[in-house]
């Protein structure tokens, strides 16, 4: 069964493995580490039998909730674990007070869109060659209130 938790101190390691292995600029585990201590940010990780396999995050300021490093293991992508992630995420987000949420996507990532699209967020243009390595245009997404 997955549980869906709040990152803690001991599942950084778990989680920038879990990034390298899926981003080419991967995130550190400095990086996670500094948004344990940042109020604004909320990160949850998915857990099947206390180990990471997925996580996924927000940043809110002023009412807007910028999601980030959306990813789930490749070895369990599929079951619904994102989809679950980010429902509570968004759940978890609304309690915190944000209205409104966006992210950025690379126009070529076909099972992201479609799961943010089934969660609700809808395009609202393109960024140029937001990307590097490979450079790719971005995708913005929003839900609105
Ligand atoms: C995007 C990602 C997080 C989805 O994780 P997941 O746990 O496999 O997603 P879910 O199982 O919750 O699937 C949610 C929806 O996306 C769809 N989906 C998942 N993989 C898909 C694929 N390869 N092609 C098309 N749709 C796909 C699912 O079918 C599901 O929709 P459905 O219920 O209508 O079928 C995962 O593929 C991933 O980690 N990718 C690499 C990192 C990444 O690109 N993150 C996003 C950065 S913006």
């Amino acid at each position: 069964m997955v549980k869906i938790e709040k990152l803690q101190k001991e599942d950084i390691e778990a989680v920038s493995r879990i990034e390298a292995a899926a981003f080419s600029m991967p995130w550190s585990a400095k990086d996670f580490e500094q948004l344990l201590e940042d109020e604004k940010s909320l990160y949850l990780v998915a857990k099947i039998e206390d180990e990471v396999v997925g996580c996924c995050g927000v940043t809110i300021v002023c009412g807007e909730g910028n999601i980030n490093n959306v990813v789930v293991d490749e070895a369990y992508r599929g079951q619904g674990i994102a989809f679950a992630m980010m429902q509570e995420l968004l759940n978890q987000g609304r309690q915190q007070g944000s209205v409104e949420f966006t992210l950025e996507v690379r126009v070529s990532n076909a099972p992201a869109i479609h799961l943010y699209e089934k969660l609700g967020f809808v395009s609202e243009g393109i960024r140029p060659r937001f990307y590097e390595r490979p450079v790719e245009d971005a995708m913005i997404m929003w839900i609105r209130q």
